[in-house]
């Protein structure tokens, strides 16, 4: 594949049709921020929050699977007038656990599992319950990450990355969020609880997707010429 320098690149986005100047991440979420900023740091482009473009979007996440709720909640910011005046692409993501002993439980319901303000002591302690006596082989889970991209011509691109692990014995590390103390990584020895968040973000499902989410990007603006 050829490696294109940053200033070519930027060339090549003066060129196209959607200049790809901005981008902006449908998430309230502070640190999925901080990590999409990171991921795209080289890119000549902006990355906005919702909050930062003045925009203010709740869509119902009531699809089936991981992309149709990424790509329900991109397409809802990008029909808000504020983005499409903008002509920003609008990236946003939709992520969970699943476990196969529970039939890919909580999966896209990993956020609303017992209830949206239920605490994720309880919901891992509930976890490790349901799997009591399961042994090692069959306590296999993953995190899995979607990420869907809305351009300024409503063409929709998603990209998902994944992470395996396995359900542990005991709620273990304080770093991360949700579901991490009980995610166990066998090759580390240590939950995703237990990493720095620069060793979370280097193998995490959703640093994963991002990646290829940039490349998909790239490689849109290139062969569009
Ligand atoms: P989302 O913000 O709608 O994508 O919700 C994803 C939910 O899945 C979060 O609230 C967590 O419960 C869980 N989840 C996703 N990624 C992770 C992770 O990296 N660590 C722990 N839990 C995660």
């Amino acid at each position: 594949m050829k490696i294109f320098h940053v200033s070519e690149f930027y060339c090549l986005l003066k060129e196209r049709r959607y200049h790809m100047k901005e981008i902006i991440f449908a998430t309230g979420n502070a640190g999925k921020m901080k990590e999409i900023r990171e991921i795209l740091s080289d890119l000549p482009v902006k990355v906005l929050s919702m909050k930062e473009a003045g925009i203010n979007s709740e869509a119902e996440e009531n699809g089936a699977t991981f992309e149709e709720n990424a790509v329900i909640k991109a397409k809802a910011v990008a029909a808000d007038p504020i983005c499409r005046e903008m002509e920003a692409i609008v990236l946003a993501d939709d992520s969970g656990l699943e476990i196969d002993y529970l039939g890919g439980e909580p999966g896209v319901y990993s956020a609303r599992y017992m209830g949206e303000d239920t605490s994720y002591r309880v919901k891992n302690r509930n976890l490790i319950e349901r799997l009591s006596g399961v042994p090692k082989e069959q306590r296999t889970a993953r995190f899995v990450c979607v990420i869907a991209a809305v351009l300024p011509d409503g063409k929709v691109l998603t990209s998902r990355g994944t992470i395996e692990g396995k359900i542990g014995y005991e709620e273990r590390g304080e770093n991360g969020f949700g579901y991490d103390p009980i995610f166990y990584l066998p090759d580390m020895s240590r939950t995703t609880a237990e990493l720095k968040p620069e060793e979370k973000n280097a193998i995490s499902h959703r640093g994963k997707a991002l990646a290829k989410m940039k490349e998909l990007l790239t490689r849109e603006v290139i062969t569009e010429r």
